[in-house]
């Protein structure tokens, strides 16, 4: 879901950029994206997060995503020409990711799952997304957060089938993804580091099903 005038405004200032920035930071203790990786950030927003990606991984390759053409079109602006040669923007929905399986080394999602309608469908596509041993760093609010009784008449969210910290990482292990690193706070959201696990032999499609997933070079068995 795209966001109201009052969530894009506090997105876009310079205060979020800070709070990114030590977002960042605090992913950067766990092993990260190395200069052969090829990394994907979802929800990009006007391309801030992408911006500090950059600066601070060098992967070889950046995609970042956005459902929200305005926002695309604002990172165009927000982004140098010499990062834009880097970066690839693109709008699209982490529902859907545009990206084959096991494609990408990490990804990364800074406050997104939560404006998805599906959340889980788009916790799938990530996972279905990512290498074995890929990484997945995020940050995600809770309800208590964004739709308190403050909250809930300033921002815009979808309504139905919220997580809190339960769901979601019962959502996380279904989609094979195991916990390195977490940091929570009850009432308000959490920030992980989740490494999709080697001896996976099935994935999740679109819809949430488990289906066989085929033998990545290098790991093949012989049976
Ligand atoms: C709260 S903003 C965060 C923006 C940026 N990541 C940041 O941390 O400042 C959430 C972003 O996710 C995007 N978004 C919402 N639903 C999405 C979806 N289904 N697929 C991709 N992006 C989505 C919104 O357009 C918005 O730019």
């Amino acid at each position: 879901m795209k966001l109201n005038w009052a969530e894009r405004w506090a997105v876009n200032n310079p205060v979020r950029v800070m709070v990114q920035s030590q977002l960042i930071r605090w992913m950067n203790k766990v092993r990260v994206p190395g200069p052969e990786a090829v990394v994907l950030e979802v929800g990009c927003g006007r391309g801030a997060g992408a911006d500090l990606l950059l600066k601070r991984f060098q992967p070889r390759t950046l995609h970042a995503l956005d459902l929200d053409l305005k926002m695309i079109q604002q990172a165009k602006k927000y982004l140098s020409p010499v990062q834009r040669k880097k970066i690839f923007l693109c709008v699209g929905d982490v529902e859907h990711l545009p990206y084959g399986d096991h494609a990408l080394d990490a990804v990364f999602s800074f406050g997104v799952l939560h404006h998805a309608l599906n959340w889980r469908g788009g916790l799938a596509e990530i996972a279905r997304v990512l290498k074995r041993g890929g990484m997945y760093f995020f940050e995600e609010l809770y309800p208590s957060f964004y739709q308190n009784f403050v909250t809930k008449h300033v921002f815009l969210h979808p309504e139905q089938d919220r997580f809190v910290s339960r769901e979601f990482k019962e959502a996380l292990a279904k989609v094979n993804l195991a916990p390195l690193r977490c940091l929570e706070r009850e009432r308000v959201g959490i920030l992980g580091i989740y490494i999709k696990k080697m001896n996976s032999l099935t994935s999740l499609n679109r819809e949430g099903h488990q289906t066989p997933e085929p033998a990545d070079k290098g790991h093949q068995r012989n049976e």
